[in-house]
C-alpha cells in the first residue's frame, strides 16, 4: 500500500503546473526511455501478442485494400500497431498523439526483437523480415513515415475536429481510451471520421494503473474510493484514468451508433476489497475485466 500511496503523492505533484508537467514528461520520455530500451521478455510478447490479435481482427472484419485509411489514437512512443499492420498489408497510416513521446532507438530495439521473434517462427516471414531490414535503416521518423505511407499528427488539445467526415476505414487505439477525459466526445467524433462500414477497435486498460508501480495491490483497488476521495487524493493530470468499466464502454459506442461485433476481457480476480457504492452494481464480469478489447463498426 505504501508504494501505492507514494505514487499517488508522487503523481499529484507532478500535475500541479505547467512546469511539473514538463519535467514529468521530459522524466517519463528519459527514464522510459532507458527502461523500453532494456525490454523484458514478458513485455516485449505481449506487443508481439498484441500487434498479431490487431492484425487478426482486422483482417477478420474488414477488407483491407492497397491504400486503406488507418487512424491510430495515442500513437506513444513507436507506433508499434501502425507498423505490425504494415508489414503485411499495404495501408496508409495516420498516427495522432497529444504530445511528442516518440524514440526511435525504442521502435528499433522492438522491431529488431520482432524481427528474431519471425525468423524463429515456422511460418514464412520472408517478406516481412525484408521490410523491418528496411525500417532498421532509417535515420528517423521522417524517413520511416517515407518509407512505410505514414503521417504523424501532434495535437495537444486531443481534438479530432480536424479531419473530414467519413475519412477513415479503420480508427483504433491500445491503452489509451482510459486516459481521455473527454472520452464521450472522443467516441461520438470518431464516428463521424470512420467511413460507414468503417471498423473501430480498442484496446483499453480498465485496471488501476496506480498498481503497476505496486502489484500486491488490487487491479481494482480504485473502486475502494468514493469520487471525491479518488478526485481530491489519487486523480492526476499526468497519468489520468477514468475508471470506466466494460459495460460502459459497451454502452457508449453503442450509444453513438456503432454497432458491435465482438469485444475480449482480460481477467483477473480482484480480490477482497471493499467496493464504493458508485461500483457495487457492477456484474462480476465487469469487476474481474482488467484489460477489455472491442471491436464495432460503423452501420454502412
Ligand atoms: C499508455 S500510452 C499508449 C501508447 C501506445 N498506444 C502503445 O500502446 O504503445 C497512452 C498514449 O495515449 C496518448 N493520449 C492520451 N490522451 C489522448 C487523447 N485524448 N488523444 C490522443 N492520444 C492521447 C498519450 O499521449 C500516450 O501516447
Amino acid at each position: 500500500m505504501l508504494r501505492y500511496l507514494s505514487t499517488a503523492v508522487a503523481l499529484k505533484m507532478f500535475s500541479l503546473n505547467g512546469t511539473t508537467k514538463k519535467i514529468y514528461r521530459k522524466l517519463g520520455n528519459t527514464i522510459g526511455q532507458r527502461r523500453r530500451l532494456k525490454v523484458k521478455a514478458r513485455r516485449r510478447k505481449s506487443y508481439f501478442d498484441r500487434g498479431k490479435l490487431f492484425r487478426e481482427l482486422c483482417e477478420q472484419n474488414m477488407e483491407i485494400k492497397p491504400g486503406s485509411k488507418f487512424l491510430e489514437i495515442g500513437t506513444g512512443w513507436f507506433h508499434w500497431y501502425a507498423l505490425y499492420l504494415s508489414l503485411f498489408h499495404d495501408i496508409n497510416s495516420t498516427l495522432f498523439d497529444i504530445w511528442d513521446n516518440r524514440q526511435l532507438d525504442v521502435m528499433k530495439t522492438y522491431i529488431n526483437n520482432l524481427k528474431e521473434h519471425f525468423q524463429s517462427c515456422d511460418e514464412d516471414y520472408s517478406q516481412q523480415i525484408e521490410s523491418i531490414d528496411q525500417i532498421l535503416q532509417t535515420g528517423s521518423f521522417d524517413e520511416l513515415y517515407k518509407l512505410r505511407n505514414m503521417e504523424y499528427i501532434l495535437e495537444t488539445s486531443g481534438s479530432l475536429a480536424q479531419f473530414a467526415d467519413n475519412s477513415f476505414d479503420c480508427i483504433y487505439s491500445f491503452h489509451v481510451m482510459e486516459h481521455v477525459k473527454s472520452y464521450e466526445n472522443n467516441i461520438k467524433e470518431m464516428f463521424r471520421i470512420l467511413k460507414p462500414g468503417g471498423l473501430s477497435i480498442h484496446q483499453i486498460g480498465i485496471d488501476d494503473h496506480h498498481t503497476h508501480y505496486d502489484k500486491k495491490e488490487s487491479p481494482k483497488n480504485y473502486m475502494r474510493y468514493s469520487e471525491f476521495m479518488w478526485k481530491y487524493l489519487f486523480e492526476n493530470d499526468v497519468q489520468y484514468i477514468n475508471r470506466l468499466q466494460m459495460s460502459d464502454w459497451l454502452k457508449l459506442f453503442e450509444k453513438y451508433g456503432y454497432n458491435f461485433i465482438t469485444k475480449i476481457c482480460e481477467n483477473r480476480e480482484i480480490g477482497g476489497i471493499k467496493i464504493q457504492p458508485k461500483f457495487q452494481h457492477y456484474s462480476q464480469e465487469d469487476l474481474n475485466c482488467i484489460i477489455l478489447t472491442i471491436v464495432h463498426q460503423k452501420p454502412l
